[in-house]
């Protein structure tokens, strides 16, 4: 299983590479500038052989065109371990989290407080071909587009906000995200606007009302439980109250991206 990580990651490696092993598989881990991918080989070439030698290919990458291009010329699966704009390994270990929780997905709804990111967007994806209410709730430049297309199948709802205590009403998860994904350190905006440390501020104080608190998971349902894909940032975007605390079921939804994507692996490789 050929692993290409031109991004940093700590979950996506580790759940990858030991799920891999688990299986009985042997998991190349490949890091920027170790391919000639890095000196100009093209993404087709790349897949050419990456199909006469692995048996599937995951890839992290910022252009989601660049995963497009190496999965129509790749003869093998193709999985995205994160894009500028999808994340939906991720969103399969968020579902599975939910459900251990609450036995079903259907019906459910997930609140996702933050910035419109690729987690945001796979969330409101997945979320709602599982059958759920999707609310995200963003700031006003950060929000999620709002003709985002669904999936055929897609039973749920997905509704944008900008008040968060909205979104939150009635949640049975409640979700965020990073206020500064890879690849935004540099500006403010998907859109480049406002770079620079004036648009770091600008984007932590149009964020900072997405904090999840204990008043936040209040306004919840009774039952609610806090999610995170990680690596988070207490203080900012979720309090360490609730990132440690009795309400959350973040660290189990780190451990169940090993397990989900096994079942992923499973699902595309076995005859
Ligand atoms: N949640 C997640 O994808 O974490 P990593 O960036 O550490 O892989
Ligand atoms: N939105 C974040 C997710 C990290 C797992 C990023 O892209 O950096």
């Amino acid at each position: 299983m050929a692993l290409i990580f031109e991004k940093p990651s700590t979950r996506t490696r580790l759940s990858f590479e030991m799920g891999v092993y688990e299986l009985g598989g042997h998991p190349v881990v490949l890091r920027p500038g170790e391919m000639q991918l890095s000196r100009g080989e093209s993404a087709r070439d790349t897949a050419l052989v990456l199909s006469r030698q692995v048996a599937a290919v995951g890839m992290r990458t910022g252009p989601d065109s660049l995963l497009a291009e190496l999965a129509e010329h790749a003869q093998i699966p193709v999985f995205n371990m994160l894009t500028a704009l999808h994340h939906p390994c991720q969103a399969l270990a968020d579902l599975m989290t939910v459900r251990e929780a609450f036995g079903t997905l259907t019906g459910l709804r997930l609140a996702y407080v933050g910035d419109g990111t690729n987690v945001a967007r796979s969330l409101g994806i997945l979320g709602t071909l599982a059958g759920m209410d999707v609310a995200i709730a963003s700031p006003p430049g950060y929000s999620l587009e709002d003709d985002l297309s669904l999936p055929p199948g897609a039973e749920g709802s997905l509704t944008l906000y900008h008040d968060p205590r909205e979104a939150a009403s009635g949640a049975h998860a409640l979700y965020t995200d990073v206020w500064v994904s890879m690849g935004d350190e540099a500006g403010a905006k998907a859109g480049g606007e406002a770079g620079g440390e004036a648009g770091a501020q600008e984007r932590r104080a149009a964020l900072a009302p997405y904090r999840i608190d204990d008043a936040l998971l209040d306004a919840a349902a009774p039952d609610a439980i806090a999610l995170h894909c990680l690596p988070a940032h207490p203080g900012e975007e979720i309090t360490a109250e609730v990132l440690y605390g009795p309400r959350q079921r973040i660290w189990d939804q780190a451990e169940n991206r090993r397990h989900v994507q096994k079942a992923l692996l499973e699902f595309l490789l076995a005859a």
